[in-house]
């Protein structure tokens, strides 16, 4: 049994749609992460699904019970915000256990939730401290345990890291990951930071304008992106698109200024005609340097114009045609500015779009 279901959900805000007609089901124990850029309507469809927003149409199950007109407490989901907001006057041990007191429970039975979820989150040593004694890190970690002491199935999480700091996100995102390991419970993950999305998720939701563009795994959306759109906000640093004409035939060809590409082995949905304006996208991690360029499909010589030393990697910009074009290299192998090098790749891992509907072909 699905374990959230969110049917035909809109949203208007006044006369504005935020969520359009939107369909999800969420798996029992499934990870799934609402992703897209500012303002597309992910906090406004978790805040549906929890029940702090009333859908203007459209049901939400949880659990098999239809909860669309339940009060969010009467849900069977516990919730943590993006901003913690974590009462300062009260201990970790007092947040943690407010909630549980306010809905009158036994004493011990609050006692036993607080060290479970204390000890899950390793902030037993915190209990007697105030927020305003705790890292950043510290008190994310309460806000998570507030959520953790309602002992629900469901978990909504709204960009719980994004006040952190860099090196922090990446612990707490990997503990976040054991937490759902352990726990087995099922987790609906809003952000708008891809890698947190691909490194997080079973299924992903790309969302854009309150419309859901693709839903599934997160290879499946990072190397089958159904349009531009998705493929652009996948991937870092983001795919190249060549602007161009497709040629028909048995295989299909793309022409871009001097540049021919065969696209032998990719598998479009439909063989587009002669004259179609199309993109082609090539992710900078797919293009080879040097000898490993030889054995691609396609290759071509280029000129390098610009390289960005990263670490363990390099970032070189040239040009392929006509049009600005990147791709990633070991750094121990990295070429120079101004050299000419071969590049290459297999067009099968290419993604081919629709110029005029951004549309995967
Ligand atoms: N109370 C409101 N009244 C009118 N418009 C609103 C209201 N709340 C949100 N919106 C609008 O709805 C849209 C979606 O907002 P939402 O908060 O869901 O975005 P988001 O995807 O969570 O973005 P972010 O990543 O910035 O948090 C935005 O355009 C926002 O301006
Ligand atoms: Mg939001």
């Amino acid at each position: 049994m699905a374990s959230v279901v969110v049917r035909d959900v809109s949203l208007n805000f006044g006369a504005v749609e935020v969520l359009k007609s939107l369909n999800i089901e969420v798996e029992q124990g499934e990870f799934l992460v609402l992703l897209g850029p500012s303002g597309c309507g992910k906090s406004t469809l978790l805040n549906c699904i929890a029940g702090l927003l009333d859908v203007t149409d459209g049901q939400i199950f949880i659990n098999g019970k239809n909860v669309t007109w339940e009060q969010p407490k009467d849900r069977g989901i516990g919730m943590v915000f993006q901003s913690y907001a974590l009462y300062p006057q009260m201990s970790v041990e007092g947040n943690l256990s407010f909630g549980l007191k306010n809905q009158r429970l036994p004493a011990d039975e609050i006692a036993e939730r607080v060290k479970r979820a204390s000890e899950i989150l390793q902030i037993e040593p915190l209990l007697k401290r105030r927020p305003s004694a705790l890292s950043g890190g510290q008190r994310q970690r309460v806000a998570i345990g507030r959520a953790l002491v309602r002992d629900v199935d469901v978990f909504l999480f709204d960009e719980p890291l994004s006040n952190l700091d860099a090196k922090l996100r990446n612990e707490l995102r990997v503990e976040i990951k054991r937490l759902h390991q352990k726990l087995a419970n099922t987790m609906v993950y809003v952000t708008h930071d891809q890698i947190e999305a691909m490194t997080l998720a079973d299924r992903i939701a790309v969302m854009r304008n309150g419309i859901i563009q693709q839903l599934d795994a997160p290879q499946a959306i990072y190397s089958r992106p159904v349009n531009r759109f998705v493929a652009g906000f996948i991937g870092s640093p983001g795919m190249n698109f060549l602007e161009g004409t497709i040629e028909g035939g048995a295989t299909p060809r793309f022409n871009a200024g001097d540049t021919t590409i065969d696209t032998k082995g990719y598998e479009f949905a439909d063989k587009p005609e002669t004259g179609t304006k199309a993109v082609f996208g090539v992710r900078p991690e797919h293009v080879m340097l040097g000898e490993a360029a030889r054995a691609m499909p396609y290759t071509s010589e280029v000129d390098i114009e610009i390289v960005e030393p990263m670490g363990s990697d390099t970032l070189a910009w040239t040009r392929l045609g006509g049009q600005n074009f990147t791709f990633r290299t070991d750094s121990e192998y990295a070429p120079k500015e101004g050299e000419k090098v071969l590049i290459g790749f297999d067009p099968a891992r290419a993604s081919l779009f629709d110029a005029h509907t951004d549309i995967r072909l």
